[in-house]
């Protein structure tokens, strides 16, 4: 097996995805381009090399079992293994998105995505992160699922989102949980937050850059054996949950 660090970024065809893929190839390390357009894949992980990125295409929709599975089988032949994996993609499923109104449909989708989608990927993943001298798991979360951010008072909490920010506070929470799972294991799983970026995500209305907001993700990615697990962490530290 190679002594390269192999890394997985879901949703890493653009924003903040493409930029965690772009650190990480910067590292030195082989990472695999998740996504699941083959157009927008294949572009990214031409930019990537182009930039000196040891990048490979993986064809991945969170949402859709044989493809997750597919994505694992792809890995165990490049690889062997797989020491960090980082679950990037998301949707909002549209705004506005009030709580009284919204479609049931609509909290499905988010939460497939953003949960779920999370939850598949990380166990198609696992047996070969289990073969990592140091494996971890970055679920790229929102401080707009703080539950204790929402309910401060005048406090900047984005807009109200009856899908989208209660599908963070479902990640955190699920996070949390594979914590406690796997606190007898070597993998450190925390959840982390890039701030508001400039990206598709948000109309590109985000005050960031998507490479200012991959940085935590490369943090979390980067973490020494003895770094936290079952947290949740900005550029500033810890966020309340
Ligand atoms: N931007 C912000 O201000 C902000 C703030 C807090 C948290 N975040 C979080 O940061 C992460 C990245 O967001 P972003 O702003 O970079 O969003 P983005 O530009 O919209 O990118 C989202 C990525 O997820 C992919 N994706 C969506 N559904 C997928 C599926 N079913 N299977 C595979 N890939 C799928 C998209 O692929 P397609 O191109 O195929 O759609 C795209 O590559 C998300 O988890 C988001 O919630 C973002």
């Amino acid at each position: 097996m190679s002594e390269q660090t192999i890394a997985l970024v879901t949703g890493a065809n653009k924003g903040i995805g493409f930029e965690i893929a772009a650190g990480l190839g910067a590292l030195g390390w082989s990472v695999g381009v998740g996504a699941r357009d083959d157009e927008r894949r294949e572009s990214a992980v031409e930019k990537l090399r182009s930039a000196g990125a040891d990048a490979f295409g993986v064809p991945l929709d969170v949402t859709d079992d044989a493809s997750v599975a597919a994505a694992a089988r792809l890995i165990e032949e490049r690889a062997g293994r797989l020491d960090v994996l980082v679950n990037n993609a998301a949707i909002t499923g549209g705004m506005p998105q009030t709580p009284t109104t919204v479609d049931p449909g609509t909290m499905r989708a988010t939460v497939e995505t953003n949960v779920i989608g999370v939850i598949r990927v990380t166990n198609a993943m696992l047996p070969l992160l289990r073969r990592s001298a140091s494996p971890r798991i970055v679920n790229m979360s929102s401080s707009v699922g703080s539950l204790t951010r929402q309910t401060a008072p005048g406090a900047e909490t984005g807009p109200i989102s009856a899908a989208y920010a209660p599908s963070k506070t479902f990640l955190n929470a699920v996070t949390v949980q594979y914590a406690k799972e796997l606190s007898d294991t070597n993998i450190l799983i925390n959840a982390g937050c890039p701030g508001f970026c400039a990206t598709d995500l948000n109309g590109f209305r985000g005050v960031r850059t998507p490479e200012q907001g991959a940085a935590i993700a490369i943090k979390l990615a980067t973490l020494p054996d003895d770094g936290p697990t079952g947290g949740f962490f900005d550029d500033a530290g810890p966020i309340p949950w």
